[in-house]
C-alpha cells in the first residue's frame, strides 16, 4: 500500500527495508490506545474549529467501526503501513474519505506513539496491581494457616534460628508490599500526557492539550515538547519495578525448589503445579519454580536493554525508541503470568508441618538461646556466645543435640546452667520468645496479620 509519507519519494521502499523497519506485528496490541487516541484528538481539532465538526463526526465513527473490525478479527494488518499508527489511519482515510486525511493534523507519530504507550502502561500497571495484590493476600492466607507451623529459619543456607512458616510468608508479604508502592510510582510516571508536542516543537495549530488529557483521563501534560516525545523514563520505571518484583519471585522460586526437594522435603506442590520428566517415572518437578527464577534474567534484560538503547539518543525522537517495545510487552506478559500462576500455586501446596517441625527439633538452631538463657542468668554475652559454643562442639562430638545432653555434663561448661534450660531449648519457646518488634513470635505475627488485613483492604 502506498506510504503516508510518500511525497517526497520516487521509488517504492525495499522489501527488507519494510519488514525491518516495521513494527506492526509487535505495536499492534496498541490498537485499542492508538484509536481512543485519535478519537480524542479529533474531537478536540473539532472543538478547537482546526477542523470541520463534521469532519471530526465522521473520523470518529470510522475510527470506531475500525475498532470493531480489529476486536471481531476482520482488520487485516499491513506491514508495508510499518505500524498501528499508519495502518488505522490509512485504513480510516480508505472507508471515509479526505476527514481521514484531516485526522493527522497537528500531530506526529512521535506524540501518537508516546500517547498510546502511555495509556497502554497505565491499563497494564492497573491490571498488574490487582494481581499483585492478589498474590499478597495469597502469601497472608497461607501465613495465616501456618501461624504455628515451626520451621528452621537459614542464614548463608545453613540453620540458623527457629521461626515460623508465617513469619516467612510475611517477609515476602513485606518485599510485594514494597512491589506494590513502587508500582504506583510506575504509575503516577506515566500519568503525563505528551499529545501534542507534534513531532518535536509543539504545533501551529490552536490545540487544546488539556482538553485531550481530561479527555484520556490524565493527571498533567508533559510541559515541554521535547522532552514528551523523547522520554522513556516511565517504561525504565516500569522494567525497573519489574526487575525487582522478579527478584523476589525469583528468591521465592528458589525457595521452593530447595524445599520440595527430597533433602527438605518441607512443601509439596500439587500436582496441578508440576511437571514429571520423559524419562524418570519418579519425577515431580518444580517447573513453575524454575522458569520463574530463569524468566527473571530476561526481565532484567530488557531494563538493561532499554536503558542501554536511551543512553546515545541526542534529543528528540530516534527510531531506536521503536526498541522500547517488545521488551516492555514481554516484561508485563512475564509479570502477569507470574502473579497468576504463583497464587494458586503457593494456595495448593501442601506444607509439611512434620518434616518442618522434625527438621527444627533435630539441629542447633536453639543455641543463641541457651546463650540468652545464660545472659538472664547474669554471664556477658561475648561469654555466654563462647560457652554455648563449647556445648555445642560437644555435643556433636557425642552425636547429640542439645536437649540431650544432661545438666550435669552442662555443668562442666558453667555452674549457671539448671534444669530450666530445656525449656529454653523447646523451639516453639524460642519463636515465643522473640516478642521484639517484626519478631518472629505468634503474638508479632498477629499484628502483622493485622497490618496486612489493613493494607489490603485500603488498596
Ligand atoms: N513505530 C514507531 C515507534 O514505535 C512510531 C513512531 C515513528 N516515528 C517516526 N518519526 N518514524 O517508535
Amino acid at each position: 500500500m502506498a506510504k503516508l509519507w510518500g511525497g517526497r519519494f520516487s521509488k517504492n521502499t525495499n522489501e527488507l527495508v519494510d519488514a525491518f523497519n516495521a513494527s506492526i506485528d509487535f505495536d499492534k496490541r496498541l490498537y485499542h490506545e492508538d484509536i481512543r487516541g485519535s478519537i480524542a484528538h479529533a474531537g478536540m481539532l473539532a472543538k478547537c474549529g482546526i477542523i470541520p465538526a463534521e469532519d471530526g463526526e465522521k473520523i470518529i465513527a470510522g475510527l470506531k467501526d475500525i475498532l470493531a473490525d480489529i476486536e471481531a478479527g476482520n482488520f487485516h494488518f499491513d506491514v508495508t503501513l510499518e505500524d498501528i499508527h499508519m495502518n488505522v489511519e490509512a485504513r480510516l482515510t480508505e472507508r471515509i474519505g479526505s476527514a481521514g486525511a484531516r485526522l493527522h493534523t497537528a500531530r506526529s507519530r512521535n506524540d501518537q506513539v508516546a500517547l498510546d504507550m502511555h495509556m497502554y502502561m497505565k491499563r497494564e500497571v492497573a491490571e498488574i496491581a490487582e494481581l499483585l495484590l492478589k498474590f499478597e493476600e495469597a502469601l497472608l492466607t497461607v501465613a495465616k494457616k501456618h501461624e504455628k507451623t515451626l520451621m528452621p529459619g537459614y542464614t548463608h543456607l545453613q540453620r540458623a534460628q527457629p521461626i515460623t512458616f508465617a513469619h516467612h510468608m510475611l517477609a515476602y508479604f513485606n518485599m510485594l508490599q514494597r512491589d506494590f508502592r513502587r508500582l504506583l510510582g510506575v504509575w503516577e510516571g506515566a500519568d503525563m500526557m505528551p499529545l501534542g508536542a507534534g513531532a518535536i516543537a509543539g504545533t501551529t495549530f490552536p490545540i487544546d492539550r488539556f482538553m485531550v488529557a481530561e479527555e484520556l483521563n490524565f493527571g498533567t501534560v508533559y510541559p515541554n515538547s521535547m522532552d514528551a516525545v523523547s522520554d522513556r523514563d516511565y517504561i525504565i520505571e516500569f522494567l525497573s519495578f519489574a526487575s525487582t518484583l522478579m527478584m523476589h519471585m525469583s528468591r521465592l522460586s528458589e525457595e521452593i525448589c530447595l524445599w520440595s526437594s527430597t533433602e527438605f522435603g518441607f512443601v509439596e506442590l500439587d500436582d496441578a503445579f508440576a511437571t514429571g520428566s520423559s524419562m524418570m517415572p519418579q519425577k515431580k518437578n518444580p517447573d513453575i519454580s524454575e522458569l520463574v527464577r530463569g524468566k527473571t534474567g530476561r526481565v532484567y534484560g530488557h531494563l538493561m536493554a532499554m536503558l542501554t538503547t536511551a543512553k546515545g539518543l541526542p534529543l528528540t525522537y530516534n527510531k531506536d525508541l521503536q526498541e522500547d517495545k517488545e521488551g516492555f510487552f514481554d516484561a508485563i506478559d512475564t509479570v502477569k503470568f507470574t502473579l497468576a500462576v504463583y497464587r494458586d500455586m503457593i494456595l495448593t501446596m501442601t506444607v509439611n508441618v512434620d518434616k518442618m517441625a522434625q527438621a527444627v527439633s533435630k539441629d542447633f538452631s536453639n543455641a543463641t538461646d541457651l546463650a540468652d538463657y545464660l545472659v538472664r542468668k547474669g554471664l556477658p554475652f561475648r561469654q555466654a556466645h563462647e560457652v554455648v559454643g563449647k556445648c555445642v562442639a560437644y555435643a556433636i562430638h557425642q552425636g547429640k543435640f542439645l536437649p540431650e545432653i544432661s545438666l550435669e555434663e552442662y555443668k562442666q561448661f558453667s555452674d549457671l546452667f539448671e534444669s530450666d534450660l530445656l525449656v529454653a531449648l523447646k523451639p516453639e519457646h524460642c519463636v515465643e520468645a522473640r516478642k521484639s518488634y517484626g519478631g518472629p513470635a505468634f503474638s508479632e505475627n498477629e499484628k502483622q496479620f493485622a497490618i496486612g488485613d489493613k493494607v489490603l483492604a485500603v488498596q
